[in-house]
């Protein structure tokens, strides 16, 4: 087989690249490990921002989420037994839209599946190989069949865990990383959210967070400690520790309870690798970097990539020049930098860390305390999570 962009990976990054690249008419073909079923049903993102929601619309892929998402306009701070909202209109004249990334995922498949480009659900892929020559090969296993991929260039969409990124020698490959002592236990339940906004509490006996699916049904996390096992935590004590965690001084909050319907657990992690090219091997997504999930942005960060990516092959395709492609990686680390910035800021100032001294504890509500009371802190927030512009 050969193809002019082979691409590892059928998570959101990979489909809107393929999408991008097959309506510039680059020629390429999607490799995904999983079948279609479990890829539409991983359970993740929900917040997509301005400069996504635009991607999305101008692919084509836009018609359900302009029907189903849920705009929002702002979201509450809550710590301190007090709540204060930023308004993301009219400190940035921007929004944020409420889409699950599973939704967004269905989306994309349709579309591939309708009008192509060739997408290959349960095609493991062992290796990438050749990222300094000017033929890339991936191999993979599909059907049970060794195959090959002979590839012009090669994307790595493969996420944290892929194979792609160790197609960059151990040499050139530089990362950045930091582990949070904390993880979020998430849950979804058949129960329309007790806020029409998207609250992030603070709290001395954790973070809690309340964000929603759709009108009727909510999904709602907490902070735990790390090698929580969910099935420990009964639904009982679930609801007893978000009420604890979202209540207010006045007693005015009343979290409204539904059946679970899920329950998982994910750890925190900031990771960044440099640089997302070496040769003819690129990286894009959770493969080249991962936030914690506070402030929302990996699924985000991932669409600012890709539309990079496809313009930058655009380019190429019709001018020849490698220019774009060239600017690749610095481009996006400088987003991807900060991005990271707002999402350790978001998470170290919302989480109590289990070691902090009451110290640290009381910074935290100072520096919240500072959101609440000046538009230029509330503002600084607010355009870091609508979304900084795309390259
Ligand atoms: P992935 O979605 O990880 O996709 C990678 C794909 O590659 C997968 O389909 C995988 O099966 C495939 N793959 C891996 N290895 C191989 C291989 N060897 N061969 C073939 N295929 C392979 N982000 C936000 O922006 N907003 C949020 O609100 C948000 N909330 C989150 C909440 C949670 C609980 C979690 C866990 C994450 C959240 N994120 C959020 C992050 C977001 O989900 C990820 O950043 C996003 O999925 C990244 O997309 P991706 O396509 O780069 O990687
Ligand atoms: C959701 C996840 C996030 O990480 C976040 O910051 C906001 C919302 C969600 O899954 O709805």
């Amino acid at each position: 087989m050969r193809t002019t962009v082979g691409i590892v990976g059928g998570g959101p990054a990979g489909l809107l690249l393929a999408r991008l690249l097959h309506q510039a008419g680059v020629d390429c073909v999607l490799l995904e490990c999983r079948d279609r079923a479990y890829v539409e049903q991983r359970q993740r993102a929900g917040i997509l921002e301005q400069g996504t929601i635009d991607a999305l619309r101008a692919c084509g892929a836009g018609e359900r989420m302009d029907r189903e998402g849920l705009p929002h306009d702002g979201v509450e701070l809550r710590f301190d037994g007090r709540g204060t909202r930023i308004d993301f209109p009219g400190l940035t004249g921007r929004q944020v839209m409420v889409y699950a990334q599973t939704e967004v995922v269905k989306d994309l498949i349709a579309l591939h599946l309708a009008e192509g480009p060739q997408l290959l659900f349960e095609a493991q892929v062992t290796a990438v190989e050749g990222a300094d020559t000017d033929s890339p090969v991936i191999r993979f296993t599909h059907s049970g069949r060794e195959q090959t991929l002979h590839c012009d260039y090669v994307v790595g969409c493969d996420g944290f865990h892929g194979v792609t990124r160790h197609a960059i020698p151990d040499g050139v490959r530089q990362t950045f990383e930091r582990v949070y002592p904390y993880s979020w236990l998430g849950i979804l339940a058949d129960v329309p959210p007790s806020s029409d906004e998207l609250i992030y509490a603070h709290h001395e006996r954790g973070f809690a967070l309340l964000s929603m699916r759709s009108p009727s049904v909510s999904r709602l996390y907490l902070q735990v400690p790390n090698g929580t096992d969910p099935a420990s935590w009964s639904d009982e004590q679930i609801w007893g520790e978000l009420d604890a965690r979202f209540a207010l001084a006045d007693g005015s909050f009343k979290l409204a309870r539904g059946p679970i319907t899920s329950k998982s657990v994910t750890p925190m992690r900031s990771f960044v690798a440099e640089p997302m090219r070496y040769g003819r091997v690129l990286l894009a997504g959770d493969a080249a970097h991962i936030v914690p999930p506070t402030g929302a942005k990996g699924l985000n960060l991932a669409v600012a990539d890709v539309v990079v990516l496809a313009r930058a092959f655009a380019h190429l395709h019709t001018t020849g020049s490698a220019e774009l492609l060239d600017a690749y990686s610095d481009t996006c680390l400088r987003r991807v930098w900060r991005a990271e910035h707002f999402s350790y800021f978001m998470t170290t100032t919302l989480h109590p860390d289990p070691e902090q001294s009451p110290f640290e504890t009381r910074l935290q509500i100072s520096q919240l305390d500072r959101i609440a009371s000046s538009q230029h802190a509330a503002a600084e927030v607010a355009e870091n999570y609508t979304g900084l512009p795309i390259g």
